[in-house]
């Protein structure tokens, strides 16, 4: 069984990786469980940087292993891309989603757009570095319009206020399989994993 070190603490994240990497014969283990305790100063200006700050922080305390590292975000296009790599701080840390989505709302409806300009996207970026120090980047996008009310009560953050064009429905409207489908965290999971699997194949 090979071994891969998740920049995480979030126990479904680690969950979600331990379930996608088992078929490829990988051990996922988070942060806490190897014994990294410090704290990573996420103070990059994109997502990309983002997750190599966090992946390279990790590989420096285990420098024999592989370790992979994820960013993602919402970005609104009429709000210049906001929040984008603040999405989880946006309004302050401690802010609800609701007022999240109020000030959403609050910012579009004075930009004077209609709401079916009102067109936002997912991003999700993963940051392999492998156990010889190569660094590779897997990056992928879901686009959507901003919802004016929220729909769904599934799924988390800003899932009932992105409604996705490719499935007709918002993200909280969809069961975790069919977002699973969709997502922009699956696509860039999936493109990692043919990535481990071919590379592990030769
Ligand atoms: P992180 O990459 O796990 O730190 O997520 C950053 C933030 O982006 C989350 O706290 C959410 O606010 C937002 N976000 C990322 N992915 C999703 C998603 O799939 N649905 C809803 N919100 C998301």
């Amino acid at each position: 069984m090979k071994r891969l070190i998740l920049a995480s603490h979030n126990k479904d994240k680690i969950r979600e990786f331990e379930a996608l990497l088992a078929p490829l014969n990988y051990a996922v283990f988070g942060m806490r469980s190897v014994g990294f305790e410090d704290e990573i100063v996420e103070d990059g200006s994109s997502f990309i940087e983002n997750s190599v700050i966090k992946a390279r922080a990790l590989k420096k305390a285990f420098p024999h292993d592989a370790v992979l590292a994820d960013d993602s975000g919402l970005s609104i296009e009429a709000l210049g891309g906001e929040p984008g790599i603040y999405s989880a701080r946006f309004g302050g840390e401690e802010m609800p989603y609701a007022s999240k989505f109020d000030l959403i709302w609050q910012r579009l409806k004075a930009t004077g757009l209609a709401e079916e300009e009102w067109r936002a996207y997912f991003t999700a970026c993963l940051c392999l570095i492998e156990e010889d120090g190569a660094l590779r980047i897997f990056e992928d996008q879901v686009h959507g319009l901003i919802l004016p009310e929220p729909r769904g009560a599934a799924g988390f953050g800003y899932d009932p206020i992105f409604f996705c064009q490719e499935v007709g429905k918002s993200f909280a409207e969809l069961s975790s399989e069919e977002k699973n489908c969709c997502s922009h965290r699956a696509k860039a999971s999936r493109a990692l994993l043919r990535y481990l699997d071919a590379r592990d194949r030769h």
